[in-house]
């Protein structure tokens, strides 16, 4: 059986070494992501896997399907940049890794919070002008003494209330459907917890029905100094919102691992090798903005298991027809 693999990076190189001694099927790997320029590659495959956060078209499924491909597993968690209408028309099953590691992205969610109360960003400036006095100037607040509100309380949302609580912050959590809710936190509506939140976290899916969950007036409804940590999916803030109560000084600083307009500044990324995007460059203008550039997952422990969970996926799915992470697409 052949595997094409498609978006390949440097540090997942050793995990399809390690998986391709152990199995007999053959795997092509390609750094380039799927899309309407490659996706003539697969022809002759059985089976696709991917990692990208640009969109999956449904060109790209249509021709996957006149391929006779029928199985896609990706390496990651989102599945915010596939058009799964189009892929269950074309015949296509998809299976993502629901949990490759929610502790990575928690503690990054936790980096990044400690590093806004802290105000590290603040001292960098004034640092490298020599400015010794200035530097040492911000006062940092305390996470223990911190209320955080946790915006979506799944996997990683869960794993978050229980590092936050492991802190000794007051942890509040929205989530409209919280599974087992994780008792560490105390339940309320999303008004509740912006009004009271010191850090506002957020862990939902980029849905369309999440479109700028986070907008002008949720934004607004946060305390004074209150921060922002969206390690989720970039369409959930409204960034030029965003933009104007951080340069307003009502928002105490933000984190974005994961940008709004991340997708086609990258698909410009990869005609000219520069990340660039008028609201990102504002952003990082500020010293109070955390800006990273989608890592939060990025792990050794993360990077392996989404190497051998999708590649578990797409065997099963071709050997028996079943994925045990098969998403199932209304
Ligand atoms: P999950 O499905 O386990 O949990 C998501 C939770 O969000 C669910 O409990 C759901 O009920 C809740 N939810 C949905 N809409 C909501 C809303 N409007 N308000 C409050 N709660 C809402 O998913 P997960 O594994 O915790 O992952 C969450 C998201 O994290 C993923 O969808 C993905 O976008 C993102 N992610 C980012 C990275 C990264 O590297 N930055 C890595 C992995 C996942
Ligand atoms: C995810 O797993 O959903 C992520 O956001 C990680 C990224 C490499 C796509």
């Amino acid at each position: 059986m052949k595997i094409i693999v498609y978006g390949a990076k440097l540090d997942e190189l050793a995990y399809f070494e390690a998986w391709q001694k152990t199995h007999a099927q053959t795997l092509t790997i390609h750094p380039e992501p799927l899309d309407e320029t490659t996706v003539g590659w697969a022809q002759g495959f059985d089976g696709v896997n991917c990692l990208q956060t640009t969109p999956y078209s449904a060109a790209v499924f249509a021709q996957l399907a006149a391929f006779g491909i029928h199985f896609l597993t990706i390496r990651n968690v989102g599945l915010d940049n596939l058009d799964l209408a189009a892929a269950k028309q074309a015949g296509i099953r998809i299976a993502n890794v629901p949990a490759y590691s929610p502790s990575a992205i928690a503690e990054f969610s936790v980096t990044m919070t400690l590093y806004l109360l802290r105000r590290l960003g603040e001292t960098r400036g004034p640092l490298a002008a020599g400015n010794w006095g200035q530097a040492a100037s911000f006062l940092g607040r305390e996470l223990g003494q911190s209320t955080v509100g946790v915006v979506g309380a799944g996997r990683i949302g869960q794993a978050a209330i229980r590092l936050f609580s492991g802190f000794g912050a007051n942890v509040l959590a929205y989530d409209p459907h919280p599974g087992h809710p994780e008792p560490r936190a105390t339940y309320v509506e999303l008004p509740q917890l912006l009004a009271e939140s010191d850090v506002v976290d957020l862990h939902v899916p980029g849905v369309p029905a999440n479109y700028h969950l986070i907008d002008d007036a949720a934004l607004k409804s946060m305390k004074p100094d209150a921060i922002l940590v969206n390690t989720a999916r970039g369409n959930l803030v409204d960034t030029t919102a965003l933009l104007k109560h951080l340069q307003s000084g009502h928002l105490g600083g933000a984190g974005i691992d994961t940008y709004e307009h991340e997708s086609p500044a990258l698909l410009r990324y990869e005609q000219t090798g520069m990340f660039s995007d008028p609201q990102w460059e504002a952003l990082a203008q500020l010293p109070n903005v955390l800006l990273t550039p989608h890592v939060a997952y990025h792990t050794a422990t993360a990077v392996q298991n989404m190497v051998n969970f999708s590649l578990a996926n797409l065997v099963s799915f071709l050997t028996s027809g079943e994925a045990v992470d098969e998403v199932i697409i209304k």
